[in-house]
């Protein structure tokens, strides 16, 4: 009886999830950049800044920095803006491509990607997002964005701390869930016997007490017949 309660319940919840997840598809999320490329292989710096308000109509445009690592200065690596993208430094020519926003100047996603990574491409990276919002066409409200992403350039992919940390979590909490499942099962069923024999204990008292009663009433009619 309990079980397909719950297996109702956790049917829900995925469900609900689901539609959580799909829904979140199509708004902005300011997800973080990962900050681990793997030497040789290809990477996507990630900048994104959503817009507060997504009905006013803007355009932005994208400038890249990079300050090599126990270098100094930032130097500008690449931009994008109406004449669109430009790749700004030898360091990285013909090694960046726009993995941002498509199709429009209003950009939200300002996220580059990077091909070939060296070891050389480890430091700091900073976009600059600046972005005009026109509200009714009667003024604009000018808004600058920055973002930092510190980049290590590692041989091999190495698993994050917190990717472990969060799968052990979720098998703890999985394990938790299922023992709490079951301790309230056995906890219900014994509540259910136990009230299932006072029942039937009562039931027998009065199936005992309406025997004992009706045969002194037949012994009285005895008595009195004698
Ligand atoms: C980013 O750009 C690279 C190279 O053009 C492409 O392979 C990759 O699929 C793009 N990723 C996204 C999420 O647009
Ligand atoms: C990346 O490196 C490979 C092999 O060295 C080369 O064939 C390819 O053209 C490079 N890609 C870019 C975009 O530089
Ligand atoms: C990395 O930088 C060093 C020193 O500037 C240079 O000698 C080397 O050729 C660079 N390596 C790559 C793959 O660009």
């Amino acid at each position: 009886m309990m079980l397909p309660a719950h297996l109702l319940l956790l049917l829900v919840l995925v469900l609900l999830c689901s539609v959580f997840v799909y829904r979140s598809d199509g708004a902005c999320a300011e997800v973080d950049s990962d900050t681990e490329a793997v030497a040789g292989k290809g990477f996507k710096l990630g900048c994104i800044s959503c817009k507060r308000r997504s009905e006013v109509p803007g355009t932005a445009t994208v400038q890249w920095y990079f300050r090599p690592k126990g270098e100094p200065d930032f130097f500008p690596i690449y931009s994008y803006n109406e004449n669109g993208p430009t790749i700004e430094s030898d360091l990285f020519m013909d090694r960046i491509d726009w993995n941002g926003s498509k199709r429009s100047l209003d950009i939200q996603d300002a996220s580059i990607y990077l091909f070939n990574v060296t070891f050389n491409d480890s430091g700091t990276y900073r976009c600059f997002l600046n972005r005009i919002l026109s509200y009714d066409n009667e003024y604009e409200y000018n808004d600058e964005i920055d973002k930092v992403v510190h980049l290590t350039v590692v041989a091999k992919a190495t698993r994050g701390t917190a990717s472990i940390v969060s799968e052990v979590m979720m098998y703890v909490s999985i394990i938790g869930l299922q023992v709490w499942l079951l301790i309230e099962m056995i906890y219900c069923y014994r509540k259910i016997a136990a009230a299932g024999e006072e029942a039937l204990r009562e039931a027998a008292n009065a199936e005992y007490l309406a025997i004992a009663s009706e045969s002194k009433d037949n012994c009285a009619g005895v008595q009195v017949g004698e």
